[in-house]
């Protein structure tokens, strides 16, 4: 039985242009559609697979692979598509990639199958080709939780300024005294926590106190347990090099953080002050309510859906946009008290 790669090769053109000569047959060429018709024809290719007869842009279902399930953000940012996608009487599908970009390639090669209506995605690897595959069958795709320089115009793509929620951190801990400050945060490479980093270190550099550090504890991961384990790191720094001012790239980080330091009692804030970032409701809910820099969870999610169902439903009209909303610095009592440091 020939397949669609037997066509498009015969043919002459790319995969996505027979699965638009099947589905969209308007946006092809005239001389292209008759020809891809005629070698269909000629090797009598019937295109199987029961979700195959779906036509594009016909399914109801919109999926969000999102990288870490046990996560409240992307909860929370999932809530805020699913209000905008049930307006539209559409169903929304949560995959859950798990931090691994060999399950997120699975995923969007499912998606592809199931032919679904449009992914949004916080993806692992931007660069996997199957993002374009998504798209070369006709599939719209809009990137969550993260702000594409140069890539900007091949998606949407919906984010916050991930910097400036570094600085507001940072600059934070600084007004409350800390001079010693730590970053908390991994892995290396993945685009939200480099930005963080970088506002960290940016704030230390403008607090323009050369008495002023910023320590770096780099984790695996961002959850809970990474968080307990830079608290065994953090504890084993000499205490007069000790950081008394602890960013945590997001908020389970800062919650493992401070489930260690009270286990070996040390007191928060008035040993060691902490700050995360996200403002997930585990953040106000803890032991010592975190100091966290809030993201705009359900507004990232509705916008991104807002922008997946204009590509979706106006594919010949759509045009791309890069949507940056802004990080709120929200504090509470784990930076409450005034560091040995204050003063200018
Ligand atoms: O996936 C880990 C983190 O990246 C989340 O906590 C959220 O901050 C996202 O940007």
């Amino acid at each position: 039985m020939a397949s669609i790669k037997d066509v498009a090769a015969k043919a002459g053109v790319s995969v996505g242009t027979v699965s638009n000569v099947l589905n969209r047959p308007d946006s092809v060429r005239v001389g292209t559609r008759l020809r891809v018709e005629a070698v269909i024809a000629e090797l009598g290719f019937v295109p199987n697979g029961s979700a195959r007869q779906l036509k594009v842009g016909q399914s109801p279902v919109v999926a969000y692979l999102a990288i870490d399930s046990s996560n409240p953000f992307f909860a929370d940012v999932a809530r805020g598509m699913e209000s905008e996608i049930r307006s539209h009487g559409l169903s929304l599908f949560l995959c859950n990639s798990d931090q691994s970009a060999d399950r997120e390639d699975e995923y969007l090669r499912n998606l592809i199958e199931m032919r679904v209506r449009g992914v949004l995605i916080s993806a692992i690897d931007l660069d996997n080709p199957r993002l374009r595959q998504l798209r070369d069958s006709g599939i719209a795709v809009v990137v969550v939780d993260r702000v594409l320089g140069d890539g900007g115009d091949d998606w949407c793509a919906v984010g916050v300024d991930d910097v400036a929620g570094g600085l507001l951190a940072v600059e934070h801990l600084v007004e409350r005294g800390h001079d010693r400050v730590a970053f908390v945060g991994g892995p290396d490479g993945f685009q939200q926590v480099d930005d963080r980093h970088r506002g960290a270190r940016r704030a230390i550099e403008q607090s323009g106190a050369s008495r002023r550090s910023l320590t770096v504890i780099p984790t695996d991961g961002l959850d809970v347990a990474q968080g307990r384990r830079a608290g065994e790191r953090l504890l084993g720094i000499a205490a007069a090099r000790r950081p008394t001012g602890v960013f945590c790239a997001n908020d389970l980080v800062a919650v493992g953080l401070l489930q260690h330091l009270m286990q070996q009692g040390v007191r928060v804030p008035d040993d060691i002050a902490i700050i995360g970032y996200d403002d997930i409701d585990y953040a106000a809910a803890s032991a010592v309510p975190l100091s966290s820099v809030a993201q705009p969870r359900h507004l990232l999610g509705r916008t991104a859906a807002q922008l997946l169902l204009d590509e979706a439903d106006s594919w010949d009209r759509h045009t791309h946009r890069q949507i940056v909303f802004q990080p709120e610095l929200v504090a509470r009592a784990s930076t409450s008290t005034l560091g040995v440091g204050s003063g200018p």
